[in-house]
């Protein structure tokens, strides 16, 4: 290995291990002094993590009917990309949801939503990312669909490294609320889609923001408990 690639190698190592989860939680009051931390260059620094996470390995096409109108890549995955207004805008709707619920008591599952930490990783964040897979049908548990998964996998975390090399913060999330079908329709989300995470990724953290690691961050222990090297 050559002095150039030993650098490229020990450089892409650093980045990897220095990714980490980190749930930020912000007071939905402080929102506006969160976005003045937002530049335009911060959606240039997106578009070459997209750029990255397009790298992603992938086995079989989407199945055509995910590639009817103008999000028509190959790929199995799409990233619905909510740039900071958008953020605003689906906070907006979540409350609205959970205000009527409140005034006609119907079901409680907005206003659950709205009392959850996600409003707060909302506010916090600078881009949220709805990450979807995009199933085949049959929609079963079958080969093709699992490397759909997988692939998908791939690019969030193509994605996650990307932004941890500008130094950002990031956390892939399962959604809770934002799983929701009419999330998805408010979102401009196809419901074939399938929800694979919610990424929320900030270049900074307002100084008020309560910062959370990852439960299981420190679990992993070492390579022999789950490495096995083959002898037969
Ligand atoms: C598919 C997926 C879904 C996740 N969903 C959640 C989640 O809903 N809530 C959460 O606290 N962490 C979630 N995580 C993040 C994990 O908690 C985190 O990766 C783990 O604790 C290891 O920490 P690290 O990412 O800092 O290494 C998710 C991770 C993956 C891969």
């Amino acid at each position: 290995m050559n002095s150039g690639s030993k650098h490229t190698a020990s450089v892409v190592k650093q980045v990897i291990e220095a990714r980490k989860t980190s749930k930020v939680l912000l007071p939905i009051e402080l929102r506006t002094e969160q976005q003045a931390l937002w530049k335009p260059e911060h959606l240039e620094c997106v578009t070459e993590m997209l750029q990255c996470a397009a790298m992603a390995p992938f086995h079989k096409r989407a199945d055509e009917v995910h590639c009817q109108d103008s999000l028509n890549a190959p790929m199995p995955w799409r990233f619905h990309v909510l740039d900071p207004q958008a953020c605003n805008n689906l906070l907006e709707y979540l409350e609205s949801r959970a205000l009527a619920e409140t005034q006609t008591q119907v079901e409680a599952k907005w206003s659950r939503a709205w009392q959850s930490k996600i409003k707060n990783m909302v506010a916090a964040s600078g881009v949220l990312i709805q990450v979807t897979w995009l199933p085949d049908s049959p929609h079963e548990f079958n080969l093709k669909n699992i490397e759909h998964v997988a692939a998908a996998g791939a690019a969030v975390q193509n994605l996650l490294i990307a932004a941890q090399s500008h130094d950002w913060l990031s956390y892939w999330s399962s959604g809770g609320i934002l799983r929701d079908e009419e999330v998805f329709d408010f979102l401009g989300i196809n419901r074939r889609e399938q929800l694979l995470g919610s990424v929320f990724l900030s270049p900074q953290s307002h100084p008020s923001a309560r910062v959370i690691d990852g439960g299981l961050r420190d679990e992993r222990g070492e390579l022999d408990g789950w490495v096995r090297w083959v002898s037969t």
